[in-house]
């Protein structure tokens, strides 16, 4: 052999090199699902305990803890109250300003979601700070979307490095030291880049690309209300109100109108699904969507009502809770360059366990409508 094609199996030696450094590279980043530990059945050492209190900084394999956290098995009382533990045998309940964390191999820049169950225990009103520098939110934990006593919250971030650490701080202040929210079963995943379709202006439409939900979870995943520049777990859908969540819902536990994924507006007035759109100004659009119940037995009339621009239209359902949908339009013209969809439950509905509830929104489009008849009527 000649020299000129031996520098041929040198640069596919060179590519193969980097390709393994590539894989091994991605491989260090964090995989969709559970954390490391994620639903705390890895107990930490008994001589690390103290009662239920948890004493050691680094007791609990995969995290790091600090002030008032008790590592709670499944059956455990405080009083005549059951603490409850959504998954397996064990979860954590962090008291007054305690808090936890986990440090996460990222893909710089990379946007991920985080998914975690918690329950409120003896406070009122518990609250608990999510943080992922620079990012942090406190979201608040109200225990009435279901009956078992907890929901899944989900919360968003973009990746500052290529670690970085989740940290979940319970900032409340209770008379017992020991008083604050249960937490267990921590998930990430990966949130793709939301794209825009020929046949569809709105990205994420149809609200497939969304939180991590667990597939033995059957209560769906909470998305809480954001500012409008904090990074929505559902983006680009935003949820905005004072205090009130939507609920993302799975067709495997729920009735889904299309693909596998939805939303619940358990909040009533209180919360709007909103997301802005580049229109143009006098150009006429047309925004379809579904609207239906999640087969979860969520009873009685519901309206959804969606608003664009200047135009509004109520879409009334009548809800047995078996599942079932129907399809709401609404015609507009743009008044600005960017406009934004909206949807609301027009009424507050509740099962009867007492847990809200609410109709679904799924399969959302939004398309110009240049040659469509009703601008010529318009005209
Ligand atoms: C365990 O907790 C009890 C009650 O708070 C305390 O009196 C005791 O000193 C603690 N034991 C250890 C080894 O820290
Ligand atoms: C939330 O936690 C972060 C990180 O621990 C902290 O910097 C921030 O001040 C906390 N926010 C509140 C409101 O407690």
């Amino acid at each position: 052999m000649g020299r000129g094609s031996d520098a041929v199996p040198d640069a596919r030696r060179a590519a193969l090199l980097l390709i393994v450094c590539l894989a091994a590279r991605a491989a260090s980043a964090i995989q969709d699902g559970l954390l490391p530990n994620g639903n705390f059945e890895e107990a930490p050492p008994k001589s690390q305990l103290n009662g239920t209190r948890v004493m050691g900084r680094n007791a609990i394999p995969h995290w790091e803890i600090s002030g008032y956290v008790e590592y709670i098995g499944s059956g455990q009382k405080q009083g005549d109250m059951l603490l409850p533990v959504p998954e397996g045998a064990y979860a954590v309940r962090l008291g007054n300003e305690a808090s936890i964390q986990q440090r996460l191999a990222v893909t710089p820049g990379a946007r991920y979601s985080i998914t975690f169950s918690a329950a409120r225990t003896c406070a009122q009103a518990e609250q608990l700070n999510v943080t992922v520098a620079p990012e942090s939110d406190v979201l608040p934990i109200q225990t009435v979307y279901t009956s078992s006593g907890w929901d899944s919250y989900s919360w968003a971030f973009q990746a500052a490095g290529s670690v970085v650490t989740l940290i979940v701080h319970n900032p409340g202040v209770a008379e017992d030291a020991a008083c604050g929210p249960l937490i267990d079963l921590f998930a990430i995943k990966t949130m793709p880049t939301p794209r825009s379709s020929k046949n569809n202006m709105l990205k994420n439409g149809d609200f497939e690309d969304g939180p991590y939900i667990f597939p033995n979870t059957q209560w769906g995943v909470l998305v809480p209300p954001m500012d409008e520049d904090d990074y929505s777990p559902l983006a680009p859908w935003m949820v905005l109100s004072s205090t009130k969540s939507v609920k993302y819902v799975d067709a495997p536990h729920h009735a889904v109108p299309h693909g596998a994924r939805a939303v619940e507006l358990v909040s009533g007035m209180e919360t709007a699904l909103v997301q802005n759109v580049a229109t143009v100004p006098g150009q006429l659009y047309r925004l379809q969507f579904s609207a239906g119940d999640a087969g979860n037995g969520c009873v009685g009339s519901m309206t959804v009502q969606a608003y664009a621009a200047r135009g509004s239209v109520k879409v009334p359902y009548q809800s047995q809770g078996k599942g079932g949908h129907t399809r709401g339009v609404l015609d507009f013209a743009a008044v600005a360059d960017q406009t934004r969809v909206v949807f609301v439950s027009m009424g507050y509905i509740m099962k009867p366990d007492g847990t809200l509830c609410g109709p679904v929104v799924d399969d959302v489009s939004l398309v110009s409508t240049r040659n469509h008849p009703a601008r010529r009527l318009l005209l």
